[in-house]
């Protein structure tokens, strides 16, 4: 009933982890039952360490969480070291999260994770708003989503998934772009980038000033995003943005996502994949369907 398929990945659930949001090695899939979890995907990992951000990185606001981690991993050499042998052993597909800084760090990142059985799929993160000053060198224009996609598809067979940006007028052309450059599916949307002011000193809340908005705050923004996206490619759309409950997900099945990341709320509920998948068996047994049947089948109004 929850089985769906992301291009040719075949998931028992539509539910994903999101990046960032449930570490590097698959310790907290201990927290959920078997079958609830489709794939964990992993926070982004870059060729060399990253300290992260200064600190403060996290502020809650009424109804999301602003970070400014800034990637902070202990490289790919460090992180295959550490955590090769417990994510083969899991018994789910894994997706690495691949980041960089340039066309040569993302082509580095792949050639480390395309050879190794233990990846299902990976992910490029052209999207976090965090480091290289907010820039978004990679997820801001269709020239650049267009040569850093290439670049990468030329060095691997496996499944490739491109994260995009909501800070962008309009995410179609990158879209487009980023399927004719080879991407098997695009994830829609990393976070929105926001900012918290102390008011009282004077200065951000966060300590590098800008940071990136998640949770049920930016929930219709990556569901518009997801339609948007849905409608202008071929290829799989995977939603990230505030899910929290199975209605939630079943929104954004029916605006044309295949399946859904869950990230923020697993901060407060870190067994909520498995809550959500309960609520989804539940809705979908009341209403006779099966998750897949619902993708992409939102009925637009005429207009006036
Ligand atoms: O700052 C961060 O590590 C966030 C990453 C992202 O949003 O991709």
């Amino acid at each position: 009933m929850l089985a769906t398929r992301v291009g040719a990945l075949e998931l028992c659930s539509p539910l994903l982890t999101a990046s960032g949001t449930f570490g590097h090695d698959g310790e907290a899939t201990a927290f959920l039952e078997a079958g609830d979890l489709g794939a964990l995907v992993l926070k982004t990992v870059t060729p060399r360490p990253r300290h992260g951000n200064r600190p403060p990185r996290l502020v809650e606001t009424p109804a999301g969480l602003l970070n400014s981690i800034g990637l902070e991993n202990r490289g790919v050499e460090v992180f295959l070291e550490q955590n090769l042998a417990a994510l083969e052993a899991l018994e789910l597909p894994v997706v690495a999260n691949a980041g960089g800084e340039s066309v040569e760090e993302y082509r580095a990142m792949v050639r480390a994770f395309g050879p190794l059985d233990a990846f299902a799929a990976i992910e490029l993160n052209l999207s976090c708003p965090n480091v290289q000053g907010g820039s978004l060198p990679f997820s801001s224009s269709p020239e650049a989503v267009t040569e850093v996609v290439s670049a990468c598809r030329r060095l691997t067979d496996k499944p490739l998934w491109v994260k995009l940006s909501p800070n962008v007028t309009r995410i179609s052309p990158l879209a487009l772009a980023a399927e004719a450059a080879g991407a098997d599916a695009l994830t829609v949307c990393n976070t929105v980038l926001g900012l918290v002011v102390d008011w009282r000193r004077r200065r951000p809340a966060l300590g590098a000033g800008f940071g990136g908005l998640s949770g049920p705050a930016v929930r219709p923004i990556a569901m518009r995003m997801v339609r948007e996206v849905a409608q202008a490619v071929e290829i799989p759309v995977i939603a990230s943005g505030g899910a929290a409950c199975a209605d939630d997900v079943l929104q954004f099945l029916v605006a044309g996502a295949s399946a859904v990341q869950i990230g923020t709320a697993g901060f407060r509920e870190p067994s909520c994949i498995s809550r959500i998948a309960a609520e989804l068996r539940r809705e979908l047994a009341a209403e006779g369907l099966a998750a897949a049947e619902l993708v992409g089948t939102l009925a637009w109004p005429d207009p006036a």
